[in-house]
């Protein structure tokens, strides 16, 4: 099989080495925009050269980003070539328009690093949907957030120290908004519901709450009920419009996602025939997340001919049957929370069952009052 590589950063350059140290994979281009010495003849800078060669059957984008990640990839499909990316952004984005390409041209597609990083996690998906259906997902997405959350819980730290300690090992980007604000476990949510309810979800329909505004006692409130304070992914099918969202959550100690410390990632389904199973395992990271692009790239050099699924129904995500409590932190008085509270709790107050739409909605407006409110579901 004969690659062309696009962008050679963190990921890149473990595609780069590990498919070095294989005789079945030649990686014969490298796509730069600027000089790399060590990569020899093989960089290139214009995307051209990787389109006209006719020996080049995959394409590997781990440049990130929308553009020009969606032009190059669009032009690979057309040219005839499979792709395979790492690009949680450009395909939660592109959804629809890479997955119909990648039919038209009749090239795989497969993106298993973009959600899981070193997880199999779509790959595992897509498998247990030959034979089962997928009644709902959820999860540790995201190892930034984790890590926080569990040096808050572990070490007592507060959340600038502990995200300035993230960035410093290189857990967290230059700027975390994507990650402290939900937005990478958004895309990962998306994909994984496209996926699993044969759904095109947009960005804007998949609500997302993150832990900017988390302090130490919101994690003192967790401990008080004897819940460890998680950020997870949901997505559920009900009947006609499936429920996603993404949001901090009070788990019960002893459940599984509660055990997860340091940046690692946990992502279970449940199904009619098989019940829960769960993956666990390094979120990111060059080695792990490298690994599934050049596994992607097997697949493919065995037989793997598409996308994980090419069902892909306009439904909208309904999140009002979704109810659970809530704890919430608002500085004010408002109305509608005084009347769904039912107790105070350290700082902040616990609610009844409360749907999630209703909850999301009302903080997206309440963010106006009280910019540091923070809220995290119950369960
Ligand atoms: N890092 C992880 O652990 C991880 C895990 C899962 C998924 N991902 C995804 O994998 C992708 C890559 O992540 P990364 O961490 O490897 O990023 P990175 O270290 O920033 O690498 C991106 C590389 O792409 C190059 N690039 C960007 N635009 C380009 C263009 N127009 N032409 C040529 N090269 C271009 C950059 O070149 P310059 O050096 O010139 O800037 C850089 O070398 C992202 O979509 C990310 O979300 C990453």
């Amino acid at each position: 099989m004969k690659i062309a590589l696009l962008g050679c950063g963190v990921v890149g350059g473990g595609v780069l080495e590990i498919c070095d140290s294989r005789d079945d994979l030649e990686l014969k281009y490298v796509l730069v925009r600027r000089e790399k010495k060590e990569l020899g003849d093989r960089a290139v800078f214009d995307i051209t050269t990787i389109l006209n060669d006719k020996e080049i059957d995959t394409v590997v984008e781990v440049m990130g980003g929308l553009s020009p990640a969606f032009e190059y990839v669009s032009a690979a499909m057309k040219a005839g070539k499979n792709v395979v990316t790492a690009n949680k952004h450009l395909v939660a984005h592109h959804y629809c328009e890479l997955l119909e390409l990648a039919k038209e041209n009749g090239v795989a597609f497969r993106c298993t690093p973009a959600v899981g990083g070193g997880i199999p996690w779509l790959y595992n998906l897509e498998r247990v949907m030959r034979l089962d259906k997928v009644l709902s997902f959820s999860g540790i997405m995201n190892g930034t957030t984790n890590f926080i959350l569990d040096a808050m819980h572990t070490e007592g730290s507060d959340f600038a120290e502990v995200l300035a300690l993230a960035q410093e090992l290189g857990y967290a980007e230059a700027d975390p908004s994507a990650d402290i604000d939900g937005l990478d476990i958004q895309r990962k949510c998306i994909i994984t519901a496209n996926v699993a309810f044969g759904a095109c979800l947009l960005e804007e329909e998949v609500p997302v709450f993150g832990i900017r505004h988390i302090l130490a006692c919101d994690i003192a409130a967790a401990v008080s009920m004897n819940r460890i304070c998680k950020m997870l992914a949901f997505g559920k099918l009900n009947n006609g419009s499936p429920a996603v969202y993404v949001e901090p959550s009070f788990v019960r100690c002893g459940e599984l996602e509660a055990a997860v410390s340091t940046n690692r990632n946990v992502i279970s389904f449940d199904t009619e025939l098989t019940g829960k199973e769960s993956f666990y395992g390094q979120g990111a990271g060059r080695y792990p997340t490298a690994y599934n692009a050049v596994a992607d790239c097997l697949d493919i050099k065995n037989g793997v001919k598409s996308f994980y699924t090419d069902i892909m129904n306009p439904v909208k995500p309904d999140n009002s049957a979704e109810k659970h409590p809530y704890y919430v932190r608002f500085k004010g008085s408002d109305e509608w929370l005084d009347s769904v509270s039912i107790e105070k709790c350290g700082e902040g107050v616990v609610t009844a069952d409360v749907s999630v739409a209703q909850m999301h909605a009302w903080a997206a407006k309440a963010k106006e009052a009280d910019p540091a409110l923070f809220f995290a579901g119950v369960i």
